[in-house]
């Protein structure tokens, strides 16, 4: 296992609530800390998506594993991730809604996800967003240009299909594994990495 390191997790209103599941479960399997933020929005989709609860999601962890699960409350303005001074790995907000990358764009920092992904600009740590909407408006595009352009990266919550894990979970896990591939968490199995070999069939050359 790599050393340990501290993540921030933050789970806003998009669909897409299995991506954020997996993301979180394989960051603590590599016995990371991981510290989630749930929007209000957010918590209805996800009993919706997942027909599971936040806390029998949580319950599904190890007494050991949960020591390193910190939900926070995203009214809290003043947990420790809101702080520049407090010194993490890295942000992921998954599912990223629109309006979520819209307050992170323009810099609102009104709510715990909003400000601890400033942060996370300010600090220059990385910040990844998997944004789910389609189609997209130039609003939405003009905003996710304002974020690469102040250092995250945005993540389209689109699966691949090469790796031919075509099961829900594989291309639930397929998003999930580049999340974590983007915040340097390489050592996952959420997906199968592709190989020269891997290719079959004729091409033109
Ligand atoms: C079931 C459901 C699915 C939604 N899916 C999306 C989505 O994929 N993308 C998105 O940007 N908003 C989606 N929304 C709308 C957001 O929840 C809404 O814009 C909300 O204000 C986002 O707030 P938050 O970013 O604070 O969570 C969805 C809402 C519901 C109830």
């Amino acid at each position: 296992m790599s050393s340990q390191k501290r993540y921030v997790v933050g789970v806003s209103g998009a669909s897409g609530s299995p991506y954020a599941a997996s993301a979180i479960r394989a960051l603590i399997n590599l016995g990371h800390v991981v510290h989630v933020v749930f929007t209000p929005i957010a918590k209805q989709v996800w009993n919706h998506e997942l027909d599971e609860s936040i806390s029998s999601f949580v319950d599904s962890f190890s007494d050991t594993e949960k020591t390193r699960l910190i939900i926070e409350n995203n009214s809290n303005l003043g947990a420790a991730i809101s702080s520049g001074s407090f010194r993490h790995d890295g942000m992921l907000v998954v599912p990223c809604s629109v309006k979520c990358l819209a307050g992170i764009a323009n810099g609102y920092a009104g709510s715990l996800i909003e400000r601890a992904a400033d942060v996370s600009l300010k600090e220059r740590f990385p910040l990844i967003l998997a944004l789910r909407e389609t189609p997209l408006n130039l609003i939405h595009i003009e905003n996710m240009a304002k974020v690469t352009k102040a250092g995250a990266i945005v993540l389209p919550a689109s699966p691949g299909f090469y790796h031919k894990n075509t099961t829900a979970q594989g291309l639930i896990d397929f998003v999930a594994g580049k999340a974590l591939d983007l915040l340097g968490e390489t050592g996952h199995d959420l997906f199968t990495r592709w190989k020269t070999e891997d290719i079959t069939g004729e091409s033109d050359a």
